[in-house]
């Protein structure tokens, strides 16, 4: 089966400094993947090549097929639309209810989805994440850990085969975070690819899950799932 995503001799600058250097990476289709690392390796970047917000300086990124270092501008929603995106602040749009912040999704990507199609599909997806009953509230009256989780609902709605997230823990206490992760790990099972870049130690040394290392933007560890090890960025941090 091809990957779900590739990089092949991957790197990028932003001007004199180069954020990732000659990466090479493929995860598999329903592949869940830790990206660690200092501030500064090089995580957000790698993210960011994968959804086409930026293209790299040097080699080539595969994404469900999609060669993402070469899209044209007018091609990128074909590449959005197979990749849900869950970012740390959530990114909910606060004057819309979660069911209309999720329904949105749905129809930003696919225009013949018909409101009450897309209103359905979004009451299903919360449910998924385990807010069917808080549908009509609005982002300011969820706590921060469910709106994290009405991002994931809005993220998988459109049953991407990828998702990608970059800190999503960040803003939340340890016990959110790890209901956060177990969603993270069921949408896995639903044969979504998930990569998450994430400082939370505690979380990817305890569910033993393929653990990608960056430092200094060279991949310099990727540990197998299921393999117990000092992260190696932890010596050098
Ligand atoms: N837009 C930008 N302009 C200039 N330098 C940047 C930009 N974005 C990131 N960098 C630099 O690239 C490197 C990697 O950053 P980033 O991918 O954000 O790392 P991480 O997410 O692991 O903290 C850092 O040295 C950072 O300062
Ligand atoms: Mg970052």
């Amino acid at each position: 089966m091809p990957s779900i995503v590739d990089l092949i001799a991957v790197s990028r600058a932003y001007g004199p400094r180069l954020a990732l250097d000659d990466v090479h990476l493929a995860l598999e289709p329903g592949e869940l993947a830790f990206l660690v690392g200092p501030s500064g390796a090089g995580k957000t970047t790698l993210l960011k090549l994968i959804n086409r917000e930026i293209r790299p300086t040097n080699g080539e990124v595969w994404v469900d097929g999609i060669a993402a270092h070469s899209l044209k501008p007018s091609r990128v929603p074909d590449l959005r639309r197979r990749v849900g995106v869950v970012f740390q602040d959530y990114k909910l749009l606060p004057r819309l209810t979660a069911r209309e912040n999720v329904a949105l999704a749905l129809q930003v990507g696919d225009l013949r989805v018909s409101d009450q199609e897309a209103s359905e599909r979004a009451i299903d997806a919360l449910d998924a994440v385990g807010l069917g009953d808080r549908g009509a509230s609005f982002p300011h009256q969820l706590s921060g850990g469910q709106q994290q989780r009405v991002a994931v609902a809005r993220a998988v709605v459109a049953q991407p085969p990828l998702l990608i997230a970059d800190e999503p823990t960040g803003n939340l206490d340890l016990e959110n975070s790890w209901e956060l992760m177990d969603l993270f790990a069921d949408v896995g099972a639903f044969g979504t690819a998930v990569l998450i870049a994430t400082h939370n130690v505690e979380i990817v040394t305890r569910l033993q899950r393929r653990v990608l290392t960056l430092v200094a933007g060279r991949l310099v560890r990727d540990q197998p799932a299921g393999k117990t090890g000092r992260l190696a960025w932890l010596a050098t941090s």
